[in-house]
Formats: structure tokens, C-alpha cells, sequence
């Protein structure tokens, strides 16, 4: 009997947005309604991923083409490993639930100039899944900055400040644009309770079911 293929989720926001509480919420309800999930992230926790968050944290600055390329690579090995990776658990059935993906290089790295650049080593690339929804949960960059400070106290270059993230805001944006004929893209409004955000979670995944 063939098996039926997992569903690709993806969740997408500006740093403090609510991604990993909605990617939580989301494999724990898909879970909830007897479906396999796999849970997973970008960057990765491989060593490679790890690689790409040291790009990140300032002490070894990383030029947006090299961390654009850091970042496939990671995606690619996200990809294809062969024991945890997305085609595997999507070919087996299992569905995958992922806070951040191909749509976060293309807003962060996919700065002017090297946009098409990035867009065709992902989008083109043989390698890296196309996903069945990608949600982007949105919200003003001033409350994502007030939940960003009250909740940590570690900060990577991309949370500095509220003008950084209303720029990577108007990028995704751009970027939502770019894809809009040829992904499945849910715009949420993230300014409510975390109950209410994901009812329209749930109800973007009730129209793939
Ligand atoms: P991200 O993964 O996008 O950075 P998180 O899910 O970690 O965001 O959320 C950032 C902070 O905001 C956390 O402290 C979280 O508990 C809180 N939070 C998430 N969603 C909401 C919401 N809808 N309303 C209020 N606070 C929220
Ligand atoms: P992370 O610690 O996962 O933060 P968050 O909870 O906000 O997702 O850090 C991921 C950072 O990596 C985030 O600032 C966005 C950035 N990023 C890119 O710049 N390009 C990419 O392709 C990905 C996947 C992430």
C-alpha cells in the first residue's frame, strides 16, 4: 500500500513574532489528531547549523553571501540525511512542522543584490522541499521588541533593535509578494493571544487536510 505523504509546514515570522510557541502548538495538535510529526528547525542543531548560528553571533561576522550559502548548506543536509531528514520523514508519512526555512534567507539574506542569487539556490535547488504551507505570523516590530526583551537576555545581531526588524518585516514582505503565485502563503496577524493566533493556524491546516 503506498504511503501518504507527510505535510511540509513551515512558520515564518520576524524574530519575537511567536514562531516556536505556534510550531509547538501545531505539533502537538497535529500529534493530537493521531498523525506522526517530526519538529524540527533552521538553522539545525547539526553541526553545520551550528556553524551558522556562530556566523550570527558577532564574533566571527559573516558577509550576507556567505551566510546565504552557510544557510543552503544547512538546508540541503536538513533535507537529505538520510535518518532525520525532511524528504525521509515526508516519503514515510510523517508530517513536518519547521520554525524558519528557505523564506528566512530570502528576507534576510536576500538583501538587494544578491536576491535572485538566493532565490534560485533555494527555489531551484533539486534538493530542498517545497513546503505545503508556509504560515508568517505578523507583527509590529515594537511588540516584537518588547517580547523579545522580556523574555531573554541573549541577543543575536538581527534582534538589535525595532528599525532592524521593521526592515526584515518589509523584506518578508517583499519576498511574500515575489512567491505569492507560486507558494501557499498564510499571512496571521500576530497581535493577539497565542489561543487566537493559532485558531487561524488551525484553520489554514483544516483547508489542506
Ligand atoms: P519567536 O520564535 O518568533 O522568536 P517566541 O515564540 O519565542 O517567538 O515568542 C517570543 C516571546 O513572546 C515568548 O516569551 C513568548 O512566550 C511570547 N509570546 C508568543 N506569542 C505570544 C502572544 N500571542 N502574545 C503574547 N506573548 C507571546
Ligand atoms: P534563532 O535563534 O533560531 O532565533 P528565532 O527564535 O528568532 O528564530 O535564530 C535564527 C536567526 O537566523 C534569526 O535571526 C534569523 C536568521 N536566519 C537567517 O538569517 N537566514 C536563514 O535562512 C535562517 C533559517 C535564519
Amino acid at each position: 500500500m503506498e504511503t501518504k505523504r507527510g505535510l511540509f509546514i513551515v512558520i515564518e515570522g520576524v524574530d519575537g513574532s511567536g514562531k516556536s510557541t505556534q510550531a509547538d502548538l501545531l505539533a502537538n495538535y497535529l500529534r493530537s489528531l493521531g498523525r506522526k510529526v517530526h519538529h524540527t528547525m533552521e538553522p539545525t542543531e547539526s553541526g553545520l547549523g551550528g556553524m551558522v548560528r556562530d556566523g550570527l553571533g558577532g564574533e566571527h561576522p559573516r558577509t550576507s553571501e556567505e551566510l546565504a550559502a552557510m544557510f543552503l548548506a544547512d538546508r540541503v543536509a536538513h533535507n537529505v540525511s538520510p535518518k532525520s531528514g525532511i524528504k525521509q520523514f515526508l516519503e514515510s508519512g510523517t508530517d513536518v512542522v519547521c520554525d524558519r526555512y528557505y523564506y528566512s534567507s530570502l528576507a534576510y539574506q536576500g538583501v538587494d543584490g544578491p536576491f535572485d542569487w538566493v532565490a534560485d539556490m533555494n527555489l531551484k535547488s533539486p534538493v530542498i522541499e517545497k513546503p505545503d504551507l508556509c504560515i508568517f505570523i505578523d507583527l509590529d516590530p515594537k511588540k516584537c521588541s518588547e517580547r523579545i526583551h522580556s523574555g531573554r537576555s541573549h541577543f543575536e545581531i538581527f534582534e538589535e533593535n525595532e528599525a532592524m526588524i521593521a526592515e526584515t518585516r518589509r523584506r518578508y514582505g517583499k519576498v511574500f509578494e515575489f512567491l505569492k503565485d507560486r507558494e501557499n502563503i498564510a499571512i496571521i496577524d500576530g497581535a493577539r493571544t497565542i489561543e487566537e493566533v493559532f485558531e487561524d493556524i488551525k484553520k489554514e491546516i483544516e483547508k489542506l487536510r
